[in-house]
């Protein structure tokens, strides 16, 4: 079995790392158009770096859930008999791979990471970071910028995405609204390609119509339930 599976950021949320578009989401409380696009960067980067600073020290301090440990073992059930589970996060935090999964596609990238607008090195980035830091690869000072993808940019392995969606049997979507595109097209795709889909959310997202099966609870109890699931099924193939 092939699994494609795209997550947001409601499975991060049971392990503090908040979602957007929620009650009190981050984008209620702060201006994506400001925080997260490159002419609010450009406007002013020390605000942006802030912003980045206080959501990286937070990720530091968060664990994985039952969720991202489901996925992982998930993971580990599919390959041992040959299968695949392709997980694309929308999440810029690294909690799938402190849970144990392999193969992570950062569609929007990573907040563990800083990206050089000058060489355009992207290096591993724990502490805060700011305008009078030098990329380590070319030393340049203050050329280094978040390794997240901002409205009006381009997400990352779009190609391998579009590979992999292809490739899949099935394609399962957790804890994302449903408003972002091209994520939120994902499922349009699967279904186009004849692929069963699968949505598991606290709450119906804005596609929950398009999706074959709906599971809906947080995902810390609706994803590790799913997961025994496929699992005793694919025990049961032997
Ligand atoms: N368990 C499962 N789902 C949850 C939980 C939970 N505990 N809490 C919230 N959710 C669901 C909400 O019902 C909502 O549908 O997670 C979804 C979160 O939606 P958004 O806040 O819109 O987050 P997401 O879909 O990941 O946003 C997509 O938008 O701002 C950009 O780049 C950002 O990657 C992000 C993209």
């Amino acid at each position: 079995m092939r699994l494609f599976v795209l997550t947001g950021a409601g499975i991060s949320a049971e392990s503090g790392m908040g979602t957007f578009r929620d009650t009190d989401g981050i984008w209620s409380q702060f201006d994506p158009m400001k925080l997260a696009t490159p002419e609010g960067f450009a406007q002013d980067p020390a605000l942006v770096h802030d912003f980045y600073n206080a959501r990286r020290q937070n990720l530091l301090e968060a664990s994985p859930n039952a969720a991202h440990t489901a996925l992982a073992r998930l993971e580990d059930a599919l390959t041992q008999r040959g299968g695949d589970l392709y997980l694309c996060t929308q999440n810029i935090d690294d909690l799938h791979e402190r849970a144990g999964s392999r193969h992570v596609a950062h569609m929007h990238g990573e907040l563990r990471k800083a990206r050089c607008m000058s060489c355009h090195a992207v290096t591993a980035w724990d502490g805060p970071l700011g305008l009078a830091d030098n990329c380590p690869s070319c030393q340049k000072q203050g050329s280094l910028r978040p390794h997240i993808v901002w409205f009006g940019e381009i997400p990352l392995y779009m190609d391998d995405i579009a590979h992999a969606l292809e490739e899949a049997d099935m394609f399962v979507s957790i804890g994302t609204s449903g408003s972002v595109y091209p994520a939120a097209g994902f499922v349009s795709e699967a279904r186009d390609l004849g692929i069963r889909t699968s949505e598991i959310n606290l709450d119906p997202s804005d596609n929950a119509y398009l999706f074959d099966e709906r599971h809906y609870g947080p995902a810390s109890d609706a994803v590790p339930a799913w997961v025994d699931r496929i699992v005793k099924a694919l025990e049961a193939r032997g």
